[in-house]
């Protein structure tokens, strides 16, 4: 495999921002994989919603749907959650995240489940988190900057409802895979948090450099 970055972590915990820069840095293609999820749950949504439309939205999607603007709202991020759990939907969009891992050169992908079931040969794992108090405080400032009306008490408890459903679900739970660097954001201003994942990936990178060239 080439060089892969794999970013997971929890809601709002910064791996989105750290996965951006390092694709940036090292001039990686970057696949947020939460947008597949958060464009499946609107589609099922906008189709009546339940199982059997979030299956079918999942077979049916594509790639622009990734542009809609509207993914980045509360609901959406409510909705994907909610449609992560159902095996079919995360089996219909394995092979496209598959494939861009495989990109020749390397890529960077950010979610729940990349180290573990997505990527896990990937050469460099992070995962990203910060306490629920401070990723609820900065995902309330996103959603207020989007013009969204809602109390930091809400976002509170939607971060600790899609935690407990996240990591609680059968399928491709969220999880640290064993070889991942813990990298935890909640004292970190977003300069420091880039450059401390700068250094977890330059550590991997030359580790994976030794193990090619031996
Ligand atoms: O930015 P935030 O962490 O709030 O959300 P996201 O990364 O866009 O993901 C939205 C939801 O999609 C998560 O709560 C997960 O349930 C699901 N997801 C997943 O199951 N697997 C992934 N690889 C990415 C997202």
């Amino acid at each position: 495999m080439d060089f892969v970055i794999a970013v997971d972590g929890p809601a709002a915990s910064g791996k989105g921002t750290v996965a951006g820069r390092l694709a940036e840095l090292y001039a990686l293609p970057y696949l947020d994989t939460g947008l597949l999820y958060r464009a499946v749950g609107v589609a099922a949504e906008r189709a009546g919603g339940g199982e059997s439309a979030a299956i079918a939205a999942a077979r049916a999607l594509k790639a622009e749907a990734l542009e809609d603007p509207d993914l980045r709202t509360r609901s959406a991020g409510e909705l994907a959650s909610q449609i992560a759990a159902i095996p079919e939907v995360r089996a219909a969009l394995f092979s496209f995240q598959q494939r861009f891992a495989a990109t020749v050169g390397g890529a960077v992908l950010d979610g729940r489940d990349i180290g573990t079931v997505i990527a896990p040969l990937a050469p460099a794992k992070l995962f990203v988190t910060a306490s629920a108090e401070i990723r609820a405080e900065r995902r309330w400032k996103q959603l207020s900057g989007q013009g969204e009306a809602v109390e930091l008490a809400e976002v509170l408890a939607d971060i600790r409802r899609r935690d407990e459903r996240d990591s609680g679900r059968a399928s491709a739970p969220l999880i640290q895979a064993a070889d991942a660097v813990l990298l935890d954001t909640s004292d970190l201003g977003i300069s420091q948090a880039v450059d401390a994942a700068r250094r977890i990936v330059e550590a991997a990178r030359s580790r994976w450099e030794t193990s090619r060239s031996g």
